[in-house]
């Protein structure tokens, strides 16, 4: 008899659970379309950026402690990050959280929220698969709203919206959507907000992949958009992709307030959250960031790399498009085209799924989402003629 006898099995990770067992193949053909990561043609693993390799031999040299940071982390380097996602703005109206990666952005956020009276949110289906675990653990009431549909027939998504209860959080992908690489239009997001502000809607952005679709300033104009509205909202941020820094979990929350004099009391609030989980932040990745963001030079290689990786993930999903058109015809070819981003999604049943991973080493998650940058010249035909097969 164990304390643990009535333990039930929650399965794998959606993602990282599907990669784990991508590892254990030891097949030499098995492809690797799971996680969210930057492969090189050569399907290594992304390699250290250059600008960050220089960053971190400046840290070495000057770094003289390994002291504790505070609790919501380092100023400059959220000075910095703040000017990066939101623009030039008034900064006396945004609270600034250093996290651990988007992840306890997003889940520290939710955590105040539900703290202080929210109860309700609303999320796209589909959506990050994290998204959905985080909410589900604090206990939200979810309404969810079919994305393709409402991509296509905005009009779904305009009801939806109507439809919510007041002060529900709506979690919104500012660009390259996760997981089918598809996002609203300007004009789509305007009028977002304007329900949002109607309806009382209480905006929650998640901003993973700056910097990927179009450029560092148009990636997130929606989230300058909204804050120039007027609206109160929270910003979770990662660098994950961005700086290619998948371990060192580099991340920051912005709380957008109407009143600055209350950025104290929000701080403060949020402050007790992140102390019992994980006390403060840690800091080599938020250190080397910062010595990239404050050096010119520094800043033109880091962007020079991050347009290399956009502009050959663009080509893949070009040429991805074009090849799997003769297997599922012209208006999926059109939607992979009008995505951005690491992921698109395919209509495969879960038992093709299932076939291409066993019999093929083809790994992908269970939705159908494709990590794109794993597509790589030599694989690209197997993973088609694997897809064309499975289709029967
Ligand atoms: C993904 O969606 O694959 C990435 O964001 C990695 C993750 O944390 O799930």
């Amino acid at each position: 008899m164990s304390f643990i006898d009535d333990l039930i099995n929650p399965g794998i990770d959606a993602i990282f659970g599907i990669q784990d067992e991508y590892k254990k193949d030891n097949r030499s053909s098995k492809v690797n379309l799971t996680a969210g990561i930057y492969l090189d043609e050569d399907k290594r693993p992304p390699a250290v950026m250059e600008a960050i390799k220089l960053a971190e031999q400046k840290l070495n040299k000057e770094e003289t402690t390994k002291n504790y940071l505070s609790i919501v982390g380092d100023s400059n380097y959220l000075q910095m990050t703040e000017k990066l996602v939101l623009g030039d703005v008034d900064s006396s109206r945004i609270v600034k959280i250093q996290t651990i990666g988007g992840t306890s952005a997003l889940s520290t956020g939710f955590h105040f929220l539900k703290d202080n009276g929210y109860e309700n949110v609303s999320l796209s289906d589909p959506t990050w698969a994290n998204h959905k675990q985080i909410v589900a653990k604090q206990g939200y009431r979810v309404f969810t709203y079919p994305y393709f549909d409402s991509i296509k027939n905005f009009e779904i998504f305009v009801d939806h919206l109507n439809s919510l209860p007041k002060k529900t959080i709506c979690l919104l992908q500012a660009r390259c959507h996760n997981p089918t690489g598809i996002d609203f239009s300007k004009e789509q997001w305007k009028i977002i907000s304007k329900i949002c502000l109607e309806k009382n809607l209480f905006p929650f952005f998640d901003s993973a992949y700056q910097g990927f679709a179009d450029s560092l300033e148009e990636d997130n104009w929606v989230i300058r958009y909204f804050f120039e509205q007027g609206h109160e909202m929270f910003v979770a941020h990662s660098y994950s992709k961005s700086f290619a820094l998948y371990n060192e979990r580099v991340g920051a929350l912005f709380v957008c307030i109407k009143d600055p004099g209350l950025s104290e009391v929000v701080k403060r609030h949020i402050s007790k959250i992140i102390r019992v989980n994980y006390s403060n932040p840690p800091s080599h990745g938020s250190s080397t960031i910062k010595y990239v963001l404050n050096d010119g030079s520094l800043y033109q290689i880091w962007i020079d790399e991050l347009s290399k990786q956009r502009n050959r993930i663009n080509d893949i999903r070009k040429r991805f498009a074009d090849k799997i058109k003769p297997i599922f015809g012209k208006e999926l070819k059109d939607q992979i085209m009008s995505g951005r981003g690491f992921f698109c999604m395919l209509p495969l049943t879960k038992e093709q799924i299932h076939r291409l991973k066993v019999e093929f080493g083809v790994y992908m998650t269970n939705s159908g989402r494709i990590s794109l940058p794993g597509l790589t010249m030599d694989c690209i035909d197997y993973v088609v003629q694997s897809i064309e097969k499975v289709k029967g």
